[in-house]
């Protein structure tokens, strides 16, 4: 049930860490990923992967892009219902496909595409004999424990940390890989991201935020590099379950058209965090000269005070992972929001927990 939670989707929210330890247990030992049945070499042939999957799955999975060109193994994402050009598919193509579900139509059919152009396919997903986990090649668990709100939360985490440990392995196996340098300490970060996530929610105060925010006429989240999909994943979230206007930007694309939507009605969601956060801290400066308002999210110790009308903190840890702090800031934005507005939250209008048509 929702416990002391007034729905399942802030109940989410909150035992995220317990979810990312689920997630994380076993499989990460000083600085080494042990992912159960892919023993070393099982990635040795892999040399390029395609990520296949749709709305916040897709979000998880451009993560995992970033995670694995910067680890050396060519690697591109397509929303699974456009994923099309498979003419460069072979038996050396990994395809995952990341679904928290594991029946929705749209990525069962890009799979199965996959499969037919002769690649090898792997199912990332949270749900034990869901269809993708019978129909890939090999299936990897997210073991974020079962997620009732049809607003995906917990299982974005999820699926970011275990497209890490993925992108690690295969960087060990493949021949073309490159591990990250800093495996040691960027790992140990990971194994202590559910207290960071502890700390975050113990001294958030999206509420209020929140709260003050309400009845304005569009809402913008940007954010570059990690940070991007991470923009994208807080609109469409702020979309579904406020049903409010809500746009996700890559932050350097603010100049170059949207820029001229912002006017003093407009809230700015500026995702300080990571390794580019300065960047997109003069991009935020620039909707704030045309009147927006600016909500920070940045690291502690970034001074925010002349680009931000407030800012939501969060905890000090490895610049990869800041983001997926920072999105469970726009979590909670998005759930006070949409309880300010009175909005059935767990179950948006429109929307299903599991899209079995295409
Ligand atoms: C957003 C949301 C949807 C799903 C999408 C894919 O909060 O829940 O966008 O992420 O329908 O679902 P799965 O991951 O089950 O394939």
């Amino acid at each position: 049930g929702k416990g002391r939670f007034e729905h399942y989707m802030l109940k989410e929210i909150h035992t995220q860490p317990e979810a990312l330890r689920g997630t994380l247990s076993g499989r990460i030992d000083d600085g080494a990923v042990d992912l159960e049945t892919f023993s070393e070499g099982s990635f040795e042939d892999v040399e390029q992967v395609h990520l296949v999957a749709c709305g916040t799955s897709y979000h998880a999975a451009l993560c995992g892009e970033r995670q694995l060109v910067r680890a050396g193994i060519p690697a591109t994402t397509s929303r699974a219902s456009e994923y099309f050009d498979l003419q460069t598919v072979d038996e050396n193509t990994l395809v995952v496909a990341v679904t928290q579900s594991g029946e929705t139509a749209d990525t069962l059919s890009a799979l199965r595409r996959a499969s037919s152009a002769g690649a090898r396919t792997l199912a990332l997903t949270n749900v034990v004999g869901s269809t993708v986990s019978r129909e890939a090649d090999d299936v990897l668990y997210i073991r974020a424990g079962p997620e009732i709100g049809v607003a995906a939360t917990k299982t974005f985490t999820s699926q970011v940390a275990t497209l890490t440990m993925l992108t690690h392995r295969i960087a060990q196996d493949s021949a073309r890989g490159t591990p990250r340098e800093d495996a040691a300490a960027f790992f140990r970060e990971l194994d202590a991201l559910p207290e960071r996530i502890e700390d975050l929610i113990d001294a958030t105060t999206a509420q209020r935020v929140s709260e003050q925010h309400i009845g304005r006429q569009s809402y913008f989240f940007i954010g570059r590099d990690f940070e991007y999909p991470v923009a994208l994943e807080g609109a469409l979230k702020f979309k579904e379950i406020t049903y409010e206007h809500a746009e996700g930007f890559a932050s350097g694309e603010l100049k170059h058209g949207p820029l001229a939507l912002v006017t003093s009605d407009t809230t700015l969601f500026a995702l300080l965090t990571g390794a580019r956060g300065d960047e997109t801290r003069r991009n935020a400066e620039e909707a704030r000269t045309r009147g927006a308002t600016v909500v920070a999210i940045a690291p502690e110790g970034m001074a925010v005070g002349d680009v931000a009308d407030e800012v939501l903190r969060v905890p000090d840890t490895h610049p990869d992972l800041a983001g997926l702090l920072a999105n469970v800031q726009l979590q909670l934005i998005s759930y006070h929001t949409a309880y300010g507005l009175g909005r059935e939250i767990d179950k948006p209008r429109n929307l299903a927990k599991s899209v079995t048509v295409e």
